[in-house]
């Protein structure tokens, strides 16, 4: 993945196959910090506690004819080459929180991309489902 935007994509259709109607997409870059945070929260089916501990297993999917299920494990990949982390939270019947964090200055932090760009496409291609993106500098 070249960039965060592709991630973010990526991220997103999962959001999306788990049919959420409101996907909300937040960048906080935090200077003082020199921390970049990327969260994509969704009012989607959510995942059951042993769902969710097991999907960052790349041989972890519950999509159909599918052995492998990458997109969480290679954002979880980017994260902890910068630095960060990966963590989800979610809850059966509610939705789900997907919160990476990068060093923001670290040598191998991926570009953000044209965030921008990629939620006018969510927007054109989902026209039933509400995007929101914030994004925030510290
Ligand atoms: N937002 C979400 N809501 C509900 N379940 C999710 C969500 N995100 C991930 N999952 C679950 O975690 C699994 C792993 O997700 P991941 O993105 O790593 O792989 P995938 O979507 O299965 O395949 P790929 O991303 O390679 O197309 C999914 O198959 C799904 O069961
Ligand atoms: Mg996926």
């Amino acid at each position: 993945m070249e960039d965060l935007s592709l991630h973010i994509l990526d991220i997103v259709e999962n959001s999306l196959r788990a049919n959420a109607k409101h996907i909300e997409i937040k960048l906080i870059q935090d200077e003082k910090k020199d921390r970049l945070t990327l969260e994509i929260i969704d009012d989607g089916e959510g995942m059951s506690e042993e769902t969710r501990k097991q999907s960052l297993n790349p041989f972890f999917t519950t999509r159909e004819g599918k052995k492998i299920g990458l997109g969480l494990s290679f954002l979880a990949q980017s994260a902890e080459e910068a630095g960060g982390k990966l963590e989800i939270e979610s809850m059966k019947g509610k939705g789900t929180k997907v919160t990476a964090e990068f060093t923001l200055s670290h040598i191998d932090r991926k570009p953000i991309g044209n965030i921008e760009e990629t939620v006018r496409c969510l927007k054109a291609t989902h026209p039933d489902v509400c995007f929101d993106f914030e994004s925030l500098n510290n």
